[in-house]
């Protein structure tokens, strides 16, 4: 992604090797501050998951990936690194998906870190696909409402959700964004808002509990959201909110797509149900931006995603084209080519 940085504009990854570590933005500074974090060790690659400083499906799996390469050039166990990485974050199937890549890999006696590097160029690539894609979906004039941050930040480069958007906007379309800002830990005012800022995509910030009021007024033309993890059925897991606007958007006439790489769909997951929700620490309701401002003896409730039923959903948009939900085990095979 183009940044400004040390006062020059700057083509970053999200996350990529260099050297002997792991090397990513760390997410939990911004806006204010760009900055890269340096992971080196696995330990210290699972806890830049755990506590988000790099965040987002597709982006954990490449950072477990490069995570997995650390420990082979380290001579740590890999097993046990593979088992500390996935016992990370439970919902986002690309870590899971990038790590059973590596540790099938390994056993065929490959060098990770040229796995791991292949692993992020192909997701890369896959996000420009998902991109061009879905830019048919945004005319002159589309309002687009999107939740939390499916950008380049929430993977290597060009994101998810926000990829049909770069791409509408490299073709020179004039669209709006409504940027959900996504309490609790606010990634669409922090993250996505910053993202459209660095492209020069007009948006505006709402609060959540705002997109009612523009979907009655009949101001949002399209949704599109990104994925952590994508059931068989199509039923899909995303950031807490999702569900809610998947079902105004139906309510209001609107299309809803979700926009995910093939490595977010868990064709193993037979429906929702079975897709694993996390549950954050209670701090991140009860404070904001480390102020407390509930009061205290209050306890709060944290999942972090919600499914989506597959009913809501107009069309997934992958890097092998936009498929209605209930197709998703039609993609199994093209996964395996
Ligand atoms: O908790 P996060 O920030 O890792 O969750 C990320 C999301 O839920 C994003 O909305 C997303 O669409 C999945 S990553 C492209």
């Amino acid at each position: 992604m183009r940044v400004l940085w040390r006062g020059k504009v700057t083509n970053l990854k999200t996350v990529w090797f260099e050297g002997r570590s792991v090397k990513m933005i760390d997410q939990r500074l911004l806006p204010d501050i760009l900055q890269i974090h340096r992971a080196d060790s696995v330990e210290k690659v699972a806890r830049a998951i755990e506590n988000m400083t790099v965040r987002g499906a597709p982006a954990i799996g490449a950072t477990a990936a490069y995570g997995l390469a650390l420990a082979q050039i380290k001579g740590e166990d890999i097993k046990k690194s593979c088992d500390r990485l996935k016992r990370t974050r439970p919902t986002g199937h690309d870590l899971f998906y990038a790590l059973d890549l590596m540790m099938g890999s390994w056993r065929s006696g490959e060098d990770l870190v040229k796995t791991s590097r292949t692993y992020a160029a192909g997701l890369e690539s896959s996000c420009l696909s998902i991109g061009k894609h879905g830019a048919r979906l945004i005319k002159n004039g589309t309002r687009v409402l999107t939740h939390c941050n499916a950008g380049a930040l929430a993977t290597v480069d060009y994101g998810t959700a926000i990829a049909p958007l770069r791409v509408a906007h490299s073709r020179k379309k004039r669209f709006f964004v409504f940027v959900d800002e996504t309490r609790p830990r606010m990634q669409g005012a922090l993250l996505t808002a910053w993202e459209r800022l660095q492209e020069g995509i007009d948006h505006a910030i709402i609060a959540d509990s705002a997109a009612g009021y523009y979907f009655s007024k009949g101001e949002i033309d399209l949704v599109i959201v990104g994925a952590d993890r994508i059931a068989a059925n199509g039923d899909t897991a995303n950031k807490i909110g999702t569900y809610t606007k998947a079902v105004l958007a139906a309510e209001n006439g609107v299309p809803f797509y979700v926009a995910a790489p093939l490595s977010t769909i868990d064709f193993a997951a037979a429906s929702g149900k079975d897709i694993p929700i996390e549950e954050r620490d209670e701090e991140e309701v009860l404070s904001f931006h480390g102020v407390r401002v509930a009061p205290k003896g209050s306890k709060a409730l944290n999942p972090a995603f919600d499914v989506t039923p597959a009913k809501y959903i107009t069309g997934i948009i992958t890097e092998k084209g936009i498929v209605s939900p209930h197709d998703i085990r039609k993609l199994r095979q093209v996964n395996r080519q």
